[in-house]
């Protein structure tokens, strides 16, 4: 595949996920917002977020993670999308992003916190083994609240079909509630939802089908994952490959690949104690400056067995970066979170050859404190 497509760049020539078309090859990853009202209602600081991403370029849009059931709330602040209630508060950003932009798509990324809820006291997981960060135990889930949460989810895509969103991406990264069936470090069940990998993504699997009953089959609902969760005896990208390749066959329209769990963070410092606080230096889930696009091996290994897109998360530093990705066809998308947090403006600033060949963010996290208060922005505590 040539770089330069019929006179354009790659990253500036369009790709469909499922039904959807795409019209460049920028995604901003879900990035936790924490602007939600205490019981879940957007606010006007969402729509302010949602346009500047929605007039800087990207072509689709994931939003931060919301909760598909009250015991799946992982943080205050989070938007709820629980329950018919959210759904006119929700289109409000689905519109935000269509009337500002030429095109930009808008997914709803969805999840369910499981063990690794921050705010509720008591957590559900597959298996009642104790999330080391929090220190909380959950309780393991019976076969009915499985049942419970599969219907949670497929409510979820209904609403945000109804809302006007353009595709849902489920978040099964990251060691929320989804990424624990699938990790088998985490899911010690015995039942249909344990065990062997089939087991593993029943769940996915039967999320999947009860949907597309709720909503038409050319809605395109996609998911984050796990190549590796970063413990031993957790998910190994021999599995997660094999995993998407399953994903695929039931349905799923694409694929974006990361890594790790919170927990990491803990295991990573043994000396911890109880620290409430988010540990940027462990890759949990992002990387530092020194590790630009971490997750590309494994995004290779995903893009050797898969027919869907696979969209790549984590330290993508370069526009230069980008054109060896998508010109070597190590990935579909590119995807960002801390970069479009700095400059919203960055596909356009990079589209129209603007400025520098890299992002000003320095991947320093310090934004991850900022969704805690006063709602999700760069701390600008450098410049270049
Ligand atoms: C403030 C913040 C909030 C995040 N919230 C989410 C989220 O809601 N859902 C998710 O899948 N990942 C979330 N992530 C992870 C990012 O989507 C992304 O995978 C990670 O930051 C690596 O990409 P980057 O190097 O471009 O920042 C968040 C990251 C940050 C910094």
């Amino acid at each position: 595949m040539q770089y330069i497509q019929k006179g354009r760049n790659m990253y500036s020539s369009p790709k469909k996920i499922g039904s959807m078309e795409i019209k460049n090859r920028f995604v901003r990853s879900a990035t936790f917002e924490g602007m939600a009202t205490e019981d879940g209602y957007i606010t006007d600081k969402h729509i302010t977020l949602y346009k500047e991403l929605a007039e800087g370029g990207v072509g689709l849009i994931n939003t931060g993670h919301a909760y598909v059931h009250e015991n799946g709330k992982a943080f205050d602040k989070q938007t709820g999308v629980s329950d018919d209630k959210y759904i006119n508060g929700l289109r409000k950003i689905a519109d935000v992003v269509h009337k500002n932009s030429k095109n930009c798509k808008v997914a709803l990324q969805i999840s369910h916190s499981g063990r690794q809820s921050r705010c509720l006291e008591n957590t559900i997981a597959p298996s009642a083994l104790e999330e080391k960060l929090t220190r909380k135990i959950p309780r393991e889930m019976t076969k009915k609240e499985i049942i419970d949460i599969i219907d949670a989810f497929s409510q979820a895509i209904r609403r945000a079909k109804e809302a006007g969103f353009d595709a849902v991406q489920i978040h099964g990264a990251h060691g929320y509630l989804i990424s624990e069936f699938l990790s088998p470090y985490i899911n010690k069940r015995t039942d249909d939802y344990g065990g062997s990998i089939d087991n593993r993504i029943r769940i996915l699997e039967e999320i999947y089908n009860t949907s597309v009953d709720l909503v038409e089959k050319e809605f395109p609902i996609f998911i984050k994952l796990n190549a590796v969760d970063f413990v031993e005896g957790g998910t190994s990208i021999e599995e997660s490959t094999k995993v998407a390749k399953r994903l695929e066959k039931i349905g799923y329209s694409a694929i974006e690949v990361s890594g790790g769990i919170w927990e990491v963070a803990t295991l990573k410092k043994k000396d911890l104690g109880w620290k409430p606080t988010f540990l940027p230096e462990s890759r949990i889930l992002i990387g530092t400056v020194n590790e630009p696009a971490y997750n590309l091996p494994y995004a290779k290994e995903f893009k050797k067995v898969l027919d869907i897109p696979v969209i790549l998360v984590g330290g993508i530093n370069s526009l230069s970066l980008v054109k060896n990705i998508l010109n070597n066809e190590s990935a579909d998308f590119v995807s960002f979170a801390r970069p479009l947090i700095r400059e919203p403006n960055l596909p356009n600033r990079w589209m129209n050859g603007i400025g520098n060949d890299e992002v000003d963010c320095i991947f320093c996290s310090s934004c991850l404190s900022t969704v805690v208060t006063p709602g999700l922005q760069c701390a600008k505590l450098h410049s270049k």
